[in-house]
This record gives C-alpha cells, structure tokens and sequence, in this order.
C-alpha cells in the first residue's frame, strides 16, 4: 500500500502523553513511499463529562473503516465519583474490543538487554500471552438483586463459547509453531471452575492433535503466579481466558521491566475489523500530567502495528531501535516522556 490509515484515541490520563510519542516513532519507522494517515478521536473522560457520550454508534463506524486503530489508555482515578467505575472501561475499550472481534489479545513478554527485571536470575525470558478478548467473565453477563441492601446477591457470569475458546486456541498453536521453542501451555482453573475448565481443556486437546510438534502443558493460574516469578524462562506461549490473562500479564510485565514496556494488540486475526494496538498499562492517574510516564510500552505496541499491517523489517528495526535504547537508560536518571520518543525517533530516523 502507498497509504495506511490509523484511527489514535489517545484516551485519558497518561493515554496522550505516550501515544504522542508512539505516533513520534511510527512517522519515522514506517516504509518510506507509505503515507500515514491520522484521524484522531478525542474519546474519553473529557469527553464523557462534556457531553456524555463515551462511544457513540457513528464515531465507531468510522473508526472501523481505517486499516488499524492506535489507542493509549482510558479510565479514571478508581472511586472518582463523576466516573461511574467501568463506565469507560467497558463502554469504550471492551465496546472497540467486542465489536471489532478482537478476539487475540496479544501480550508478548521479553526481557530485553537493557531491561532491568526484578528478579535476579529470571535467564532467557521471552514468552507470549495469547488472551482470549472477547469472552470469559468480560462479557457483562451478570447483575444484581437487591442492590445496595445486605441481601443483595451479584453474580458475574463467565460466558464460554466453544466458538470462541476454539478460535483462539487454534491461534495460540499456530503462533508456537512459529516459534523455535514450539511450546504451549493452557493456563486455567480447571480444579475449581469445572464447566469453563472442561471447555478449554478439551479443545486444547483436541487442537494439539493437529501440531503434534508442539509440547503442550497446563497449568493453574494461581501457580502460575510462582512460576512467573521462580522460572519464568519456562513458559513459551500461554493461552487463557480473557481475565486471568488481563492478572497473568501484569505480572509478567512487572518482571521483564516494568508496566511502561509492556505492549498489545487487541488482534482481529480474520481481518473483518481494524486491529487496535495499545500498551497493557492504564492511565495511571498518579503520574498523569508530569511527563514522566514511560512510553516505551506505546511504542512497541506501534511496532506490533507495524507488524500486524505487513511491514514485519520496519516492526523488527522499531524493536531494535527500542532494544539499543533500553540499553543506553541510566536507572539513576528517570528520563521525561517525549526524551524516550526522541531517542527512539533519533535511532530510526
Ligand atoms: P495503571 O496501569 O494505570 O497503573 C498501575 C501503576 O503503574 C501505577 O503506579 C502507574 O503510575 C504505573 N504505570 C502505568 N503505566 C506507566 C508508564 N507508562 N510509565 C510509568 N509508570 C506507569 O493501572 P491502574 O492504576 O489499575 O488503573 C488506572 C486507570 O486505568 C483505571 O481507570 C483503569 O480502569 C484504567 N486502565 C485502563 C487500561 C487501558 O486503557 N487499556 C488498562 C489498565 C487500566
Ligand atoms: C487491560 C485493562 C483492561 C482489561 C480494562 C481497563 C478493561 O486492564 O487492557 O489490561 O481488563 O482488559
Ligand atoms: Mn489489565
């Protein structure tokens, strides 16, 4: 293509602070001859107060008619009470998530060279979370009686479609087999959530008979928390549910360096609907504003972008790009926002 169109909601908080250094970066890491197109949706909680529209039906028509959609974070401070809590995180985000079937969230994990991990000896850590996106208990499928009272009884239901479990388990395979050390494990809660459990761990078995090069194993999520931090080099791909894969990759974005590299992309593998690509952090209310926020995790989620709308050596040298820069970081020196997206900028341009 000579043009690629990309829809940036920058969103709130730290959301705009990172994306603009994201798009900094994709200006100058994409092919040259391939015009970017930007049209920028000013989506979010300032919006939401003015008018009190979060998502309106015409604003996501057009946001699905570009080739890729670039998002930095939503959300408030939890418990402001002019922000009813998920009223943007589901109205919005998981709105954008459902509708354009993003059905793949995907969350790789690395430790770069230049990254400062927590643990002392983590080895070679580079895995990936293939995250289901668009069912489990996200889907909104619960309610309330007797709310506000002491008998009140609220459920919040996990929905499992074999659809849907199907999908992206086949997507998980087919990513291991891509990968050198073709491993794959099942992260669940088979031993407590029998009927949900029962679904994933069939289909997984079922799928694995078509890669019989891949080793496939299983493992509760909850040990999963050891592993994470005791062997984290162990783990190659992981497939799991939509909410413990939202807890699986905060952690392991905490020990391959931190919540400001972690990237995603909310992926539509079948390409009906534009993919969107943001970091796994969220606004972060508590450095919102002073330009601090590290934005490296927005700029490799541009790079997974890249990746995703075919420009794979353009996606690699955005990677390098980052990867050399991590390497130059002082730790005794926090750096500003917009001095990370300058270095990375500088490196590729
Ligand atoms: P958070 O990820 O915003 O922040 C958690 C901690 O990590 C905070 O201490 C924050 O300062 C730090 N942090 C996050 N990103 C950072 C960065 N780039 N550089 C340096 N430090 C960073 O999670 P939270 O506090 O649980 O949520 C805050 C709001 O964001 C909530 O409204 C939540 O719903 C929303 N949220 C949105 C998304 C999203 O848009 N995808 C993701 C997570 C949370
Ligand atoms: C994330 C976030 C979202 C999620 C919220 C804000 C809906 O935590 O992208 O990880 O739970 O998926
Ligand atoms: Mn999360």
């Amino acid at each position: 293509p000579d043009a690629v169109s990309l829809a940036v909601i920058p969103g709130d908080g730290i959301g705009p602070e990172v994306t603009a250094e994201a798009v900094k970066v994709l200006e100058v890491a994409a092919p040259s001859g391939v015009k970017v197109e930007q049209n920028r949706y000013d989506l979010g909680a300032e919006r939401y107060l003015a008018t009190g529209e979060v998502l309106p039906d015409s604003v996501l028509a057009e946001i699905r008619g570009h080739d890729a959609i670039l998002l930095g974070a939503v959300g408030g401070r939890p418990g402001d009470p002019a922000l009813p809590p998920g009223l943007l995180e589901r109205g919005l985000l998981l709105r954008l998530r459902f509708e354009l079937d993003h059905y793949v969230n995907l969350r790789p994990s690395r430790i770069y060279p230049g990254a400062a991990s927590p643990l002392a000896n983590p080895g070679e850590v580079d895995f990936v979370v293939v995250r289901e996106g668009t069912e489990g208990p996200y889907t909104g499928n619960g309610g309330a009686i007797r709310p506000g009272t002491p008998h009140e009884v609220a459920t919040e239901v996990s929905l499992n479609t074999a659809y849907g479990v199907e999908r992206v388990v086949r997507d998980a395979f087919a990513r291991a087999q891509r990968r050198p050390a073709k491993k794959l494990t099942l992260v669940h809660k088979t031993n407590v959530l029998v009927h949900a459990g029962a679904v994933w761990w069939r289909i997984t078995q079922e799928v694995a008979a078509e890669f019989p090069e891949i080793t496939v194993d299983y493992m509760h999520v909850d040990a999963v928390m050891i592993h994470l931090v005791t062997n984290p080099s162990r783990f190659d791909v992981i497939v799991t549910d939509n909410l413990f894969g939202d807890i699986v990759t905060d952690l392991a974005a905490a020990i391959t360096g931190g919540i400001g590299l972690a990237a995603s992309g909310n992926v539509n593998p079948d390409r009906t609907a534009p993919s969107m690509f943001e970091p796994v952090h969220g606004s972060a209310p508590d450095i919102a504003g002073q330009g601090v926020a590290d934005p490296t995790a927005a700029i490799l989620s541009a790079g997974l972008l890249l990746d995703h709308l075919g420009f794979a050596d353009e996606a690699a040298a955005l990677e390098a790009a980052v990867i050399a820069d991590l390497a130059e970081r002082d730790p005794g020196r926090p750096r500003r926002t917009s001095e990370t997206g300058d270095a990375v900028a500088a490196r590729l341009a």
